[in-house]
């Protein structure tokens, strides 16, 4: 009797604090691997000294995994998508974790006009034109230099008038795991005639782990007191305005879901939250754009950019595609936070600039950091 009092009163409680980090279920390479249109869709894996894991693909320079612990050293993968080079080829595109190119988000009419030509793009969303046509950025292979265990580039040379778009265009995409817990995403970009460029990362994250259920309950920071309101289609309007006092306000901690079915018509537009934020830039290089908690597991994402916009998307199109071990995603159940320029920016004069000249060079950051509490 004593001997099991001891056991119960010291030893389980010793045992459960010591508790081992579940373990990690990586995505085998091999099983990844398939031929694409005569090329060859890989794995890679990167790793930092904590244990944290990102595993990525150069099918549309993609994240597929991304291995965070919990406040209790638990790990889970909190990057929705496919688990397999095929599934991302052959099922329905969310454009999971993809590499947006050469536009983020939605073009207007799905033309521009720089000049004094006019580009034609496709129209792929409705009239409008999405994340770069079809077959953009996400769907092409890129070429892969892998630096060292935390560090690995993608590049990809897209050729004048690749998707309707002027210019030759070589893009890099540098992807580094630091000691930080810091997923850092940096793209650079040149051009040999006037282009547009607006590059962003599309991973749907769920901090209790991909497949976990809804996000409604994820508590989000926006750092921007304003943001662009958008028609029904989705393109915005031109205006800019303040957040104060509507839905869209989340300069303080807020549960994603606690407004997103109020009664406003911008709501309505994007079946919940799909808008892009104005950001509160500071004179630092970076912005902490945007936070988000998830209370039960611990976990904390913060978002750092040098971009003045940020896409908040609450996952409103997800319709229980089945995804990596068989995890179904509904409906609001991933986010998507895309760093940017402001959505169909070539069309709108009072939005930043986001034309390259020749010589010029493009850069982009993207900051994912993990923590928690
Ligand atoms: C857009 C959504 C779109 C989604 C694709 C987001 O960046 O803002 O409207 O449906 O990407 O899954």
């Amino acid at each position: 009797m004593k001997l099991l009092n001891v056991l119960c009163v010291v030893i389980i409680p010793v045992m459960m604090s010591c508790q081992k980090p579940q373990k990690k279920e990586l995505i085998s390479e091999t099983d990844f691997s398939c031929d694409y249109n005569g090329k060859k869709v890989e794995l890679f894996t990167l790793t930092n000294k904590n244990g944290l894991v990102c595993q990525l693909t150069n099918f549309g320079a993609r994240v597929v995994s991304l291995w965070v612990p919990d406040k209790n050293g638990n790990f889970a993968d909190v990057a929705v998508g496919y688990g397999t080079g095929k599934d991302f080829i052959d099922k329905k595109e969310y454009f999971f974790g993809g590499t947006i190119g050469r536009y983020g988000n939605r073009i207007g009419q799905a033309k521009f006009t720089l000049d004094g030509i006019e580009y034609q793009l496709e129209a792929n969303n409705g009239e409008n034109h999405l994340h770069g046509g079809s077959n953009g950025f996400y769907r092409q292979i890129w070429d892969v230099n892998q630096i060292d265990k935390q560090t690995l580039e993608f590049s990809l040379h897209s050729a004048d008038m690749d998707g309707g778009y002027p210019g030759n265009v070589d893009v890099k995409v540098r992807y580094q795991f630091t000691d930080d817990n810091e997923l850092k995403i940096e793209y650079f970009g040149t051009t040999d005639k006037l282009t547009v460029l607006n590059l962003t990362n599309h991973t749907y994250f769920n901090l209790k782990g991909a497949g976990a259920g809804t996000i409604n309950d994820h508590q989000l920071m926006i750092n921007a007191d304003s943001f662009t309101p958008v028609d029904a289609g989705l393109i915005p309007t031109g205006e800019i305005l303040p957040v104060k006092g509507t839905a869209f306000d989340f300069n303080n901690l807020t549960a994603i879901g606690e407004r997103v079915d109020n009664d406003e018509t911008q709501l309505s537009y994007g079946k919940g939250y799909d808008h892009n934020w104005v950001l509160n830039q500071s004179d630092e290089k970076l912005t902490l754009a945007a936070k988000v908690v998830e209370p039960s597991s611990g976990r904390i994402l913060e978002v750092y950019t040098n971009e003045p916009g940020i896409q908040f998307y609450g996952g409103n199109f997800l319709d229980g595609v089945v995804g990596k071990g068989n995890k179904k995603y509904d409906f609001r159940t991933a986010f998507c936070l895309e760093t940017q320029h402001f959505p169909d920016s070539p069309n709108q004069a009072n939005f930043p600039d986001v034309t390259v000249t020749p010589g010029e060079e493009y850069y982009s950051i993207c900051i994912y950091k993990f923590s928690s509490k």
